[in-house]
């Protein structure tokens, strides 16, 4: 059975329609059909966090608020959903708690920011247990760009909006709210268009591997953090999105024997405590992994798929020897990620052939992992360099190394000769560091670009192999790192 028309919640009512371009964002929809013209347009691709709209879905039997961009999210996407805009807060005239602390706080100047940061606020609010802390709201925050503000009023008003327990129209509201966004959760495929344009949904992953059986020229649209970027800046002329977000046989994060297997639609968001607990370093990584807006939509299998040379998983993936499970029509393989890539814009993947789940074994107790990230900014920027270092230290000596960069080839990529050099190295013997460091250098030729220059690259690269090297010889990362401090302390045998 298929559904011909997209639902989803929005001020207390069920939203229907039938009939809307597939490359159609939330944004436009708000501001050109509805008229709702609170939600501004910044940048148009992400990064700056002026459309910032609140999303809710049930999990795990209670209502979830996460901000989403509304520029680059696709309004198929919201399928089953409700929508909030910063239209919806104040309740009968009465400015939302989170509004009222802007404008008590003086958080707002010229104001355009302002709708999109009371939106990441607000679903701060309803996510924070009544408890926040300056740090948290900072977090929250690295996605909304002020520029005439000044962001310690702004802060100062998330702090105070947050601190208590939610009580506003929509926490009033939660049970019929809960009620009906479980009405609209049919389990059945949303097919919105003909077989030259539309939009799909589909409700499990057989109705998905048929569909992109059939079309394999159609777009894959997951958190759409990428794709929405092809369609606004791009203009792509995108006719056939399949999204994988209602595939709930796709979004299980599941225990393996050693490890987790992490379902291809888990978000970023959902996927950092998790793999965060396998090594507090990758956790950092995820923590500043673009802003809590990408991370809420973004998934796991978007940043594999999309093949890209900077993206932060894989480096990180490859060197705790991850696996990715491939699925075309009936068939299912499995393949060491580090194959997956095989040149720039190039995967392992046939027409029709979608990403399933990423087998992520846990390292043993003998390893010891390390990730850095080089960036311009610490927070919401795209890394110039990713390094990924697991290191099995036996009696004083490495007996086994995967290395791993990102933002050093056309693809994600394992540094074999610095493993080489690796492998036998007695970690007391700090002398042997050096080789170990200008083996980049045999291993890649990187690029010049925006973010960094080839030299730079190989320079830092080098360093963070010799850094990792410290901090696994026991050198303290209050010395070692100038933010992020390694949060648990594991110096080697
Ligand atoms: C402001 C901003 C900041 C960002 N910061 C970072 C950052 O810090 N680090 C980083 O690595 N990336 C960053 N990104 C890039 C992006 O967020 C990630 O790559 C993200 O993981 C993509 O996931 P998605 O679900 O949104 O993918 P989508 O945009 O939905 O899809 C990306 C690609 O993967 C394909 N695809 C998606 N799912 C599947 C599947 N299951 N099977 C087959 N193909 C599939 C799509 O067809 C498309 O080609 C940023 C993006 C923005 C806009
Ligand atoms: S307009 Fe800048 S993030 Fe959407
Ligand atoms: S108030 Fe002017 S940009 Fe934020």
């Amino acid at each position: 059975m298929t559904r011909d028309c997209l639902q989803f919640l929005r001020t207390g009512r069920v939203v229907r329609l039938d009939r809307f371009s597939p490359r159609t964002t939330v944004l436009d929809w708000l501001r050109e059909h509805e008229r709702s013209l609170g939600t501004k347009e910044g940048c148009a691709e992400g990064d700056c966090g002026a459309c910032a709209t609140v999303v809710v879905r049930e999990r795990d039997g209670r209502l979830v608020y996460e901000p989403v961009n509304s520029c680059i999210t696709l309004l198929g996407q919201l399928d089953g959903a409700e929508l909030i805009t910063v239209e919806d807060l104040a309740d009968r005239g009465e400015l939302h708690p989170v509004q009222a602390a802007m404008a008590r706080q003086h958080g707002s100047q010229c104001g355009f920011c302002t709708p999109g940061i009371v939106m990441s606020l607000f679903a701060h609010y309803h996510c924070c247990n009544g408890a926040t802390t300056r740090d948290e709201i900072n977090n929250v925050l690295a996605g909304n760009l002020c520029r005439c503000t000044g962001y310690r009023p702004i802060v100062d008003a998330g702090l105070a909006a947050c601190s208590g327990a939610a009580d506003d129209r929509l926490s009033r509201s939660a049970d019929a709210r809960l009620q009906a966004l479980r009405g609209l959760d049919d389990n059945i495929d949303l097919f919105v268009g003909n077989d030259s344009s539309f939009f799909a949904a589909p409700a499990n992953e057989q109705s998905l591997a048929r569909l992109y059986a059939r079309h394999h020229d159609a777009t894959i649209v997951a958190g759409a953090t990428d794709v929405g970027l092809w369609i606004t800046k791009k203009l792509a002329p995108i006719e056939k999105v399949i999204h994988v977000g209602r595939v709930a046989e796709l979004s299980s994060i599941e225990p393996t024997s050693d490890g987790y297997a992490i379902g291809a639609t888990v978000s970023l968001a959902r996927a950092a405590p998790v793999l965060g607990s396998i090594d507090p370093d990758i956790g950092e990584v995820l923590r500043r992994f673009g802003s809590i807006q990408v991370r809420a939509c973004g998934t796991v299998g978007g940043n594999i798929a999309n093949g890209s040379p900077i993206g932060d998983l894989a480096p990180m993936l490859i060197a705790m020897g991850a696996t990715v499970e491939l699925r075309r029509d009936e068939r299912i393989r499995t393949l060491p990620l580090e194959s997956f890539f095989l040149a720039y814009g190039k995967q392992d993947r046939q027409p029709g052939e979608f990403v399933r789940r990423v087998i992520v074994p846990k390292p043993p107790a003998s390893s010891h992992f390390r990730a850095y990230k080089i960036s311009k900014r610490i927070d919401e920027d795209i890394s110039a360099v990713l390094a990924a270092l697991s290191l099995k230290i036996e009696g004083g000596r490495i007996s086994d190394a995967k290395v791993a960069f990102g933002g050093m080839a056309g693809i994600p990529k394992r540094a074999k000769a610095v493993e080489a050099v690796l492998r036998g190295l007695p970690l007391a013997e700090t002398r042997r560091w050096q080789a170990a460091a200008d083996a980049v250098g045999e291993d890649f030729t990187p690029l010049t670009d925006v973010r960094a220059s080839s030299a730079y690259r190989l320079r830092v690269a080098g360093n963070l192999v010799i850094k990792a090297l410290a901090e696994i010889a026991g050198a303290n990362s209050d010395t070692t790192r100038i933010a992020g401090r390694r949060m648990i302390a594991d110096a080697a045998e």
